[in-house]
């Protein structure tokens, strides 16, 4: 596979006709459907709901909403952009990337307020683009950073969805995967299967079947048994917020794969890009976790698994502390410990 020219036959996100396009991620991997959006509290609406998911993928679809919203208010003599920014704001709380892209979204309106209705929709319309755009540029950076610390062949283990769907194409830690497996340096990958959203079960062996990449699809029960045989070498995840210290928010379960990673000498990679890091946060335990219905607990595609009424907790992301992390990816460099160090050094660049 040519990384470079990467061109999934499937694109979560699209921008066409004035129009914003998502793959319905709740469908997947038995229906390739997709859902026209042209009013920017319906996109607010599907980011809750998870018709488009992962936390570069939530920052650029909120911000095509915007643009969205500029569209419905085109022949009015002012833009008042204020109910979608915030609809969208609290369309999910946890990936800091909604934030910074809706921050940039800001600045591109404020910077073009002098200029003509249509000329201010264009500039959204280009800033929009333009996140998209380099969010594939820096996933392919990654790729290739997080892919040169794999030295020798091994299996590598995943865990929920950081691949092309959940960013603006290519992935996080699927990006690093893509390119490792073009370097012959990944035997076989393990996609955990990320209860209770399944994302690595309905996406993750998804897409990399897509990609005739190898992948085993492993319960999360069966993580500690699969990781102290040996031949998984390195744990690769995404993220969805880093605090200043190098905590990491991610998908619910990926502090046990730390914990389990620590205990069988595994080394631990997260990927992510600087859109990701928040820097006014210091501590990870500071990082706002998103509770999800009980409902997706107890439940699986409506069919009840539990006792009628019976209570289930679901916090929707969990925090792995950075002694636990070996390395942390984004498109500026690789970061290691002493992370609040490095962190501040390389953000600053
Ligand atoms: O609830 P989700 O599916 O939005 O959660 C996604 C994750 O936790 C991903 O691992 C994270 O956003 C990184 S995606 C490149």
């Amino acid at each position: 596979m040519a990384i470079d020219s990467y061109n999934p036959r499937v694109h979560a996100i699209r921008f066409e006709n004035d129009t914003l396009i998502l793959l319905d991620q709740r469908q997947l991997p038995h229906t390739e459907s997709y859902i026209e959006y042209k009013n920017s509290n319906a996109v607010a609406q599907a980011i809750t709901d998870m018709v488009v998911r992962g936390a570069p993928a939530i920052g650029i679809t909120a911000a095509y909403a915007i643009v969205l919203a500029a569209q419905t208010q085109a022949h009015t003599s002012q833009l008042n952009l204020e109910t979608a920014f915030e609809e969208l704001a609290n369309s999910r709380p946890t990936a800091v990337n909604l934030f910074w892209a809706l921050d940039k979204m800001k600045t591109a309106l404020s910077e073009h307020q002098h200029l003509s209705i249509s000329e201010q929709i264009d500039a959204l319309k280009q800033q929009a683009t333009l996140i998209h755009e380099n969010d594939i540029r820096d996933n392919q950076i990654m790729g290739k950073l997080g892919a040169s610390l794999i030295e020798n062949p091994c299996d590598v283990y995943t865990h929920c969805n950081a691949g092309a769907l959940a960013t603006g194409g290519f992935g996080t830690a699927l990006g690093v995967i893509r390119q490792a497996m073009s370097d012959n340096k990944i035997q076989r990958v393990y996609a955990g299967e990320t209860r209770p959203w399944l994302q690595g079960a309905r996406l993750t062996a998804w897409e990399l079947m897509q990609d005739n990449i190898p992948v085993s699809l492993c319960s999360e029960g069966a993580a500690g048994q699969l990781l102290r045989q040996g031949s998984v070498k390195w744990i690769i995840v995404g993220a969805d917020r880093i605090s200043a210290n190098g905590d990491v928010a991610n998908k619910i379960g990926t502090y046990n794969l730390a914990v389990l990673a620590k205990h069988h000498g595994i080394k631990f990679m997260v990927v992510a890009p600087s859109s990701t890091f928040d820097l006014n946060l210091e501590h990870g335990n500071d990082i706002p976790i998103e509770d999800r219905p009980q409902s997706e607990v107890t439940s699986i595609q409506g069919l009840a698994i539990a006792p009628d009424n019976c209570h289930a907790i679901n916090p929707s992301f969990d925090m792995t502390p950075n002694e636990l992390i070996d390395a942390i990816v984004c498109e500026k460099g690789i970061l290691t410990a002493p992370f609040n160090i490095h962190i501040q050094q390389l953000l600053s660049k």
